[in-house]
C-alpha cells in the first residue's frame, strides 16, 4: 500500500505495514480475525486486512478489559484495535511475515461485527468445492489467492491503459444494449418493453462500434469491454468476459502488432513473467496447422506432426487407404520412448475420438517391426518408412490418425498435449509467445454447405474474391503457451468489398441491410483503412497468475454450468414483468 489510511476512529495504519521502524509507537489497525491462539494468559490474534497480517497480543494484566473480550473472538470477526508496536523477542520473530519482527500489544479492542462460523476456512488454501466458494464469494474473496489475483488483474489492466494512453488512444464506451454482432456465438437477448416482441442483443464484442469510431475519425480507440456470448462455459471460457478492445485508423498489420507488443511486453515485464521481450516470432497459419495440427500451437515441447502419405502410397490397410483415397490425410507423432499399459492406450484412443477421430493407431517401435494391433496389416517397408518419417528408434511410441485434415489436426494436437502432460514434457517456467498470421479468409462449412469467415465478416480478404478457398486475410492471433490470448485483423473499408463478402457468406443484400445497414451506411461516407485487435483479459490473467481456471481471475464469475450460484441467476421473473415485456410464460 502506498498510502497509510487517513487516521480515523478505526485505524491509522495497515496491518501488513507495521514493521520494526514503527517500534515503540502507538498504532490502530482494523480488519478480520485471521487466527486466534490462547497461550496461557496471553491471547494472540492474527489480524488481516488487504495489506497483510499483523500479530496482536492481549495481556491479562496490562489490558484486562480488552483481554477479557479477546477471549470471545472468533475467526472472521471484524475488529479495531489500538496498541503499542513492540519488538518481538528474537526467538519469536516470524521470518515468513512482513510484520514478523513486531507485534501490537493491544490496549483497546472494539468489536465491529461478529462472524458466524464460515462455511470454509479463509486462513488456508485448502481445496473447497467451487460451488460453495462461489455461493459465499465474499468469504472466498478474502482468501490469499483471490486477493493476489484480483490485485494482479487490476495492475495488468492499469498497465494496458497506461501504455495505450501514452500512445494517444482514447478510451471510449460503446453500448451494451444493441444489436447482434456476429462473433460466431449465440446472443444474449434482452426483451424490449418499449417494443414488445423486439429484443436488444448484448454485444459479443464491440466490433462494429469500434469500426464506426474509426469512420468517425477517432483514430485510436480502446476499451476494457465486457463481451457476452451464450456458449458452453469451459476452463478458458466465460459467458461474459473482458476484452482489451483496440482499433486504429490508417494502419497495417505491423502497426497493430507493434502496438500490442508494446502493451503486452510491458504487462509481462512488470509482472515478472518469463517470456522473451518483443518482437515475438510469427508463424503462418499453414505452418502451425501442419506442424502442430492447430492454429494455437504450444511450442514449448516437440512431438510435432508428420505427414505419412508418402510412406503409405499403395497401402492395403483399409483405414489408411480409405482416408488417403478420399482426400484425407494420415499423420502421426512420435511420442518418444514410453511404456504405457493397455488401459492408458485405450484412454488415448478415447481422447482421439472425443476430438472427432474414428480411431487411433498406436505402435511401439521394435528392432524388428512394430508391436501394434495393426502391425499385421502393414508391410515391413511401410512400417520402416513411417519410422523414418517420424524419426523413430526402438522403444518409441507412435500415434497415428487417418481422417480429413482438420479432424487429424484436432485429434493429434489433443494427443500431443496429453502426452506432454502425462510425461511432464513442458520445461518448468518456460513460456512461449507467438503470432499466428496469414489466416485463410474463409473456410468451407461442410455441414451448412457454405463459406464461413475464418475471423469475422469484416476482416479484409487479400486476393481474388472469386476464389474464396485461396483467399488469405490479414488476421492475427497472439498465442501464449497454446492459448489464444488475443486476435484481430485489418478490416474492410470499402462498401463494395463488404457487400461482396456478405454475398459470399450467403448474406443477401436485404439481410445485410437489415442486420448491418448501419455499418454499410457508414462505409458510404469515407471509411479510413483500419484494423485492430482484442485481447482476452481473463485469459491473460489466468496465465500470469498461474491459476487453473478463468473463474479464479474474475471477482464474480459464472459457474461451469453458466449459472451464478451467488445470486441464483438466471431466475424466473414475475408474470407481471413478463406481461409488460410482451412475453408469455414458458
Ligand atoms: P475474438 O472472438 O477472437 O475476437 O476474441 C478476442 C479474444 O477474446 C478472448 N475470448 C474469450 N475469453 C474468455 N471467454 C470467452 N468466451 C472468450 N471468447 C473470446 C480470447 C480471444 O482471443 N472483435 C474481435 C476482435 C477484433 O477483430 O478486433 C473478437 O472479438 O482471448
Ligand atoms: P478397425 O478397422 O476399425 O478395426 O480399426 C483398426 C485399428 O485402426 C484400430 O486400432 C482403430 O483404433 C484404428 N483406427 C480406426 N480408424 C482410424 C482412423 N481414422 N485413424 C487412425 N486409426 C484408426
Amino acid at each position: 500500500m502506498k498510502h497509510a489510511p487517513r487516521p480515523n476512529g478505526y485505524r491509522d495504519a495497515w496491518c501488513g505495514q507495521l514493521t520494526a521502524d514503527r517500534a515503540d509507537t502507538e498504532a490502530s489497525v482494523a480488519g478480520w480475525v485471521h487466527r486466534r491462539r490462547d497461550h496461557g494468559g496471553l491471547i494472540f490474534i492474527d489480524l488481516r486486512d488487504r495489506s497483510g497480517i499483523v500479530q496482536l497480543v492481549f495481556h491479562p494484566e496490562n489490558a484486562p478489559e480488552a483481554h477479557e473480550r479477546a477471549h470471545a473472538l472468533r475467526a472472521e470477526d471484524v475488529i479495531s484495535v489500538t496498541g503499542r508496536v513492540t519488538r518481538r523477542d528474537p526467538k519469536n520473530v516470524n521470518p515468513n511475515l512482513a510484520t514478523g519482527e513486531i507485534e501490537l500489544a493491544a490496549s483497546r479492542l472494539e468489536i465491529l461485527a461478529d462472524a458466524e462460523t464460515p462455511p470454509f476456512p479463509v486462513d488456508n488454501g485448502s481445496d473447497v468445492d467451487e460451488i460453495i466458494r462461489l455461493r459465499h464469494r465474499s468469504l472466498d474473496l478474502r482468501r490469499a489467492e483471490l486477493q493476489r489475483t484480483i490485485a494482479m488483474r487490476h495492475r495488468i489492466v492499469a498497465t494496458m491503459r497506461e501504455i495505450l494512453n501514452d500512445r494517444d488512444f482514447l478510451e471510449i464506451e460503446t453500448p451494451y444494449l444493441t444489436r447482434s454482432t456476429p462473433e460466431g456465438a449465440r446472443d444474449y437477448l434482452v426483451p424490449a418493453r418499449i417494443q414488445p416482441g423486439s429484443f436488444y442483443a448484448l454485444p459479443q464484442s464491440p466490433q462494429l462500434f469500434k469500426q464506426l469510431l474509426m469512420i468517425g475519425g477517432m483514430e485510436r480507440y480502446y476499451q476494457v469491454a465486457r463481451c457476452f456470448r451464450d456458449e458452453d462455459t469451459r476452463a478458458d471460457r466465460q459467458p461474459e468476459f473482458t476484452q482489451l478492445d483496440v482499433e486504429m485508423a490508417f494502419v497495417e498489420q505491423d502497426d497493430v502488432i507493434d502496438c500490442m507488443e508494446a502493451v503486452m511486453g510491458a504487462v509481462f515485464e512488470r509482472e515478472g513473467y518469463a517470456v522473451a521481450p518483443p518482437p515475438w516470432p510469427r508463424m503462418t497459419f499453414a505452418e502451425a496447422v501442419s506442424r502442430y495440427g492447430i492454429d494455437r500451437p504450444d511450442t514449448r515441447f516437440g512431438l510435432e506432426l508428420h505427414d505419412l502419405a508418402d510412406a503409405l502410397s499403395g497401402t492395403e490397410f483399409k483405414v489408411f487407404a480409405d482416408a488417403l483415397g478420399s482426400g484425407g490425410v494420415v499423420r502421426g507423432i512420435n511420442a518418444g520412448p514410453r511404456e504405457l499399459p493397455r488401459s492408458d492406450l485405450e484412454a488415448l484412443t478415447e481422447l482421439a475420438k472425443q476430438h472427432g477421430a474414428k480411431g487411433l493407431v498406436w505402435a511401439f517401435v521394435q528392432e524388428e517391426g512394430w508391436r501394434s494391433p495393426i502391425a499385421k496389416f502393414l508391410a515391413e517397408p511401410e512400417m520402416a518408412a513411417i519410422n523414418a518419417k517420424l524419426d523413430a528408434t526402438p522403444g518409441d511410441l507412435l500415434l497415428i490418425v487417418a481422417d480429413e485434415l482438420t479432424t487429424v489436426g484436432q485429434a493429434l494436437s489433443a494427443l500431443r498435449l496429453e502426452v506432454a502432460r502425462r510425461f511432464d514434457l513442458i520445461p518448468a517456467g518456460r513460456h512461449d509467445i507467438l503470432w499466428v498470421v496469414d489466416f485463410p479468409a474463409f473456410f468451407w462449412d461442410a455441414d451448412a454447405q457454405r463459406w464461413d469467415a475464418a475471423h469475422h465478416p469484416f476482416t479484409s480478404p487479400s486476393g481474388d474474391l472469386g476464389d474464396p478457398a485461396n483467399l488469405t486475410s490479414e488476421a492475427y492471433d497472439l498465442v501464449l503457451d497454446g492459448a489464444e490470448i488475443g486476435g484481430g485483423s485489418i478490416r474492410i473499408n470499402r462498401i463494395e468489398v463488404q457487400q461482396r463478402v456478405f454475398e459470399l457468406l450467403g448474406i443477401g443484400p436485404e439481410e445485410a441491410q437489415g442486420r448491418f445497414g448501419f455499418l454499410l451506411d457508414a462505409l458510404r461516407y469515407g471509411a479510413p483503412p483500419h484494423g485492430g485487435i482484442a485481447m482476452g483479459v481473463d485469459r491473460i490473467v489466468t496465465a500470469l497468475a498461474g491459476v487453473e481456471s478463468i473463474r479464479d481471475t474474475i471477482a464474480f464469475p459464472k459457474a461451469a454450468s453458466g449459472a451464478d450460484p451467488l445470486t441464483g441467476a438466471p431466475a424466473p421473473v414475475d408474470a407481471s414483468q413478463m406481461r409488460e415485456l410482451g412475453l408469455r410464460p414458458a
